[in-house]
């Protein structure tokens, strides 16, 4: 078996900065030891996000030179609304710049005060979303999810028995929606079966509350679902990305990932009430309903995006690429969360760094020493991003786990960047014990891991 070359090749490249150690020391202390706060021309191989930092094609960049700018009714707009419709199923649309704006607008209007929003996991945003209306996130993760390490195929599921008894117990009249998100983002890059979203629908149906998909990364859930659930090996991807959306009430999709797209989000929606109050609010806060915050050339960069998307053999390469990347780091002596998925890496950072205590955030630590020993921006997820603070900004309780995100970048990055990253980490594994602690000097209530600013130990 011969595996397949991305099937693209490089047209246009960015040049990338080189700083000498001593230049990232300064960079990361003037940042406050927060990668948020580093400049991009300060790093050498940035996995902070995959979010708008793909690189768009040929094709897109040619269907970009035809974006209509018309304030209402562009010829852009039902280009991208027809894919979108297509490939979706909903009979309303609405576009907006990204994500979290779709978030705030039907949160909106299915949460207020002492209501909850359940999910398999909120993603960051969505969770300070769901409180700022008032309401409660709460998160329902399926077992599996807790071992870090096991081979189980669909970690990112949704305890069904738990989101039965809550909408069946007391808390049931209080909850607005149930939100899946679709590769589980906040949980290690893990799928959601089609199983497990049927029986979701299906219990949410029963008890009347309204079913979404968080689908940022509905092609590369797809892929990850014909490789891996029976029954499915001779769907395409986009059919079994359609399917998935046939299953629920609606979607909220944040167009910078599996849109391909630096900028662009989508909430799809079949309750014609729903729209009304939805648009209404789209109209007053991002832009008419043809553009909702969006150019015309963003929407005809969309449009050809969530076609090349689907291509299996783009997904093939993508999904290679990042279980070829997680074999190199685990060959340094690094774990990662099992199985790899697709767009990004968790490295077990309480794992490396046991000589560090969760209230010296070890994720941080491995975060900060990827910077200062190779140039390399990553995200933590731990007890900095997730834990739990007194005033004094001391940790009371930890995150579950001490993770660090490698996020991957769409059609950016080669084999040599991640051999690169592969043999800083195998740097760090070889005398872990050298790095240190650190501690918050500042930090923000809300949305902690983007303004904190730390000291080393
Ligand atoms: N939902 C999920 C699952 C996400 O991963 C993101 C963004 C959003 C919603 C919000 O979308 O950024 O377009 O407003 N995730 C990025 C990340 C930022 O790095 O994981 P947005």
């Amino acid at each position: 078996h011969i595996p397949l070359p991305p099937p693209y090749r490089i047209k246009v490249v960015e040049a990338i900065p080189f700083l000498s150690a001593r230049e990232r020391r300064e960079a990361i202390a003037a940042a406050g030891y927060n990668p948020f706060h580093l400049r991009a021309d300060q790093i050498t191989v940035d996995l902070l996000s995959d979010s708008g930092t793909g690189a768009t094609s040929t094709a897109q960049e040619a269907a970009a030179a035809l974006g209509d700018e018309s304030y209402a009714g562009a010829r852009s707009w039902f280009r991208f609304r027809d894919e979108a419709a297509d490939l979706t199923g909903y009979p309303h649309l609405l576009p907006v710049h990204q994500g979290r704006a779709g978030e705030r607008i039907l949160f909106s209007n299915l949460l207020g005060p002492g209501r909850i929003c359940l999910s398999n996991t909120h993603f960051d945003t969505t969770h300070a979303n769901v409180e700022m209306a008032g309401a409660e996130a709460r998160d329902l993760p399926c077992a599996e999810a807790a071992d870090l390490d096991s081979a189980e195929p669909f970690k990112g599921n949704i305890d069904l028995t738990t989101l039965e008894q809550t909408l069946a117990g007391p808390d049931g009249p209080r909850v607005g929606l149930v939100l899946m998100t679709i590769t589980n983002n906040g949980l290690g890059a893990q799928p959601v079966s089609m199983a497990n979203l049927e029986a979701a629908a299906a219990i949410c149906r029963r008890h009347g509350i309204p079913f979404f998909l968080d689908a940022a990364r509905f092609a590369e859930n797809a892929w990850l679902v014909r490789q891996r659930e029976e029954g499915y090996q001779d769907w395409t991807p986009r059919q079994i990305a359609t399917r998935a959306f046939q299953l629920a009430d609606g979607c909220l999709i944040s167009l910078k990932k599996d849109g391909l797209t630096a900028i662009g989000g989508l909430i799809g929606l079949r309750d014609a009430d729903l729209f009304e109050r939805c648009e209404a609010n789209l109209i007053a806060t991002e832009g008419f309903s043809t553009y909702g915050g969006l150019a015309g050339h963003d929407l005809e960069r969309l449009a050809q995006g969530l076609r090349e998307v689907v291509d299996p053999a783009y997904l093939a390469a993508r999904a290679e690429q990042t279980a070829r990347f997680a074999r190199m780091i685990n060959d340094a002596g690094v774990d990662t969360v099992a199985p790899a998925g697709i767009h990004a890496l968790y490295l077990n950072a309480g794992r490396l760094l046991p000589h560090l205590s969760p209230a010296q955030f070890p994720g941080h630590s491995l975060g900060c020493q990827l910077y200062l020993d190779g140039g390399i921006r990553s995200a933590e997820l731990g007890s900095l991003y997730l834990g739990t603070l007194d005033a004094e900004n001391r940790l009371v309780s930890p995150a579950p786990f001490e993770l660090v995100r490698l996020a991957i970048p769409r059609r950016v990055y080669t084999e040599e960047h991640f051999a690169y990253v592969a043999a800083v980490l195998a740097g760090i594994a070889k005398d872990p014990e050298r790095i240190r602690g650190y501690r918050i000097a500042s930090a923000p209530a809300r949305l902690r891991h983007f303004k904190v600013r730390l000291e080393p130990l």
